[in-house]
């Protein structure tokens, strides 16, 4: 089944189009000449490592919620590169601030000061409340940073013995890919073959407060943070119950622990409001950004913290070449002002909405197959029942739905997360959910006909290799 073909002219509006639409059309013209799409995806098959598992589509042009592979055809987002493109691609205020900095001055490194940096960092907090922040690149790095923090805070302030301090992170959480995130990672795929992982952490379940509060009182006097996603992301966008945020909060406080809320996917208006933290009106200690805050453009992370737990870290105890750049101020500014001037926070909140009564009404109609729709804001999934859907994947689906013209990726084998820019109009959304509603009625007989039933998939991916639960509930 072949996708839409639709011109870059009919999709772009106003004096961005006027500019612009030859550019692209002549750039997409000569890549459709220059590279297939299989060729590309052979290349870097052969000349990149294999540490992705990607929907084979090549990505050639975007704009908004639109994207155009090399031969031209579109097709509409519903991931937003994991909620790093929450303005849409290419907004043109962040193509702009992008520009004309880049013209001016990229990188000055920490070691001089930069016209940018400064306005940026007053910018982030006083939009967020807090004294200060430290800026890096990654998310991951953001975390890190955060542990860093954590810890140094943990020996100066809270008098925790020396090498003694722990991290609190929950079961099913991602938070990057580096040896310390790993070392919390539930994910065995993540974790298998990357040993010895770091001391220093527990595992308490997500969304349990009477869980996490045994762990305070047993083990207090060492823990120096609780790290956790307020909505888990890779997991599956899994909420946690109503009051959890509030009781995170007032444990945290009770046994002086520091509440770090990693909002690197949840964050900047995905989840329908600023941070998803805010559902419950709960201000962590520190809060970890990334992806959105650049806009999509470049990796911006920050910490956000006050001056107590901030000023732990002295001149020469972490940093990053990178972190506080001008090029990515400029960047990270403009993709603050887009959020708040699109409102974009308010409409994900309302477009969300719509969403999912589009899904649940899918759901009516096929309640044998689809156990779960869930979401916040533009921040959703739909949970698959894996055993009436075997032996088809969620990534089949995905495969299906690419046909149609939608892109989405699975999370583990039976979860399709729909994370599209917030952007994004209400009729790109309906042929979002009429996409995957003509998937599961029209293709899906015939792909079981077709697939092979071979033995059931091999589920200890799923049994956590260091607490022994089955953390994405697949059945
Ligand atoms: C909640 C969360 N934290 C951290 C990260 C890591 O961010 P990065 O891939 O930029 O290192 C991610 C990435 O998906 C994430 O979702």
């Amino acid at each position: 089944m072949a996708s839409k073909k639709v011109s870059f002219r009919g999709l772009l509006g106003g004096a961005w189009r006027a500019r612009n639409v030859r550019r692209l059309s002549t750039l997409a013209e000569s890549n459709a000449s220059a590279h297939s799409s299989q060729h590309l995806i052979d290349l870097e098959y052969q000349c990149s490592a294999h540490n992705y598992h990607p929907v084979p589509v090549v990505f050639s042009q975007a704009k908004g919620s639109s994207i155009w592979d090399p031969e031209g055809n579109r097709y509409i987002d519903f991931l937003s590169a994991y909620s790093a493109v929450n303005q849409g691609h290419s907004h043109p205020k962040i193509m702009k601030a992008l520009v004309e900095q880049a013209e001016k001055l990229t990188l000055s490194s920490r070691a001089f000061y930069n016209d940018r940096f400064p306005v940026f960092a007053e910018r982030l907090t006083s939009m967020f409340g807090y004294d200060m922040v430290l800026p890096m690149n990654t998310g991951a790095e953001g975390v890190e940073t955060a542990l860093k923090l954590a810890r140094k805070w943990g020996y100066l302030k809270k008098g925790i013995p020396r090498d003694e301090a722990i991290i609190v992170s929950c079961c099913g959480c991602f938070h990057g890919r580096t040896i310390a995130v790993i070392s919390m990672s539930c994910d065995n795929e993540a974790t298998r073959g990357f040993s010895p992982l770091l001391p220093g952490h527990l595992k308490v379940d997500f969304g349990d407060s009477a869980a996490l509060e045994k762990i305070f009182k047993e083990k207090g006097d060492r823990i120096a943070g609780f790290l956790f996603e307020p909505i888990q992301g890779e997991a599956g966008v899994v909420i946690p119950p109503d009051g959890y945020l509030q009781a995170v909060r007032d444990l945290c406080s009770k046994y002086k622990i520091l509440m770090i809320a990693d909002e690197i996917q949840s964050g900047l208006a995905r989840s329908g409001k600023i941070l998803a933290c805010d559902w419950e009106n709960v201000r962590p200690d520190l809060v970890i950004l990334g992806k959105a805050l650049g806009g999509g453009m470049l990796p911006v992370s920050a910490v956000l913290a006050d001056k107590d737990v901030m000023l732990c870290i002295q001149p020469g105890e972490h940093g990053s070449t990178f972190g506080g750049n001008p090029l990515a101020s400029a960047v990270a500014i403009a993709s603050l002002d887009v959020i708040r001037d699109e409102k974009l926070a308010e409409r994900s909140a309302q477009l969300g909405k719509e969403l999912r009564e589009q899904l649940l009404k899918i759901q009516q109609q096929f309640p044998d197959l689809i156990k779960e729709v869930r979401g916040r804001g533009l921040f959703n999934a739909v949970e698959l029942n894996s055993k009436a859907l075997f032996p088809i994947t969620a990534y089949d689906i995905c495969l299906k739905l690419k046909e149609r013209g939608i892109l989405a990726k699975p999370t583990h084998d039976s979860i399709i997360r729909l994370t599209p820019p917030l952007s994004i109009s209400l009729d790109e959304l309906t042929e979002g959910s009429k996409a995957l509603k003509n998937v599961l009625k029209l293709d899906l007989p015939k792909m079981k006909k077709e697939k092979p039933n071979t033995p059931p998939p091999h589920t200890s991916s799923n049994v956590c290799d260091r607490c022994g639960r089955n953390l994405y509930n697949s059945s």
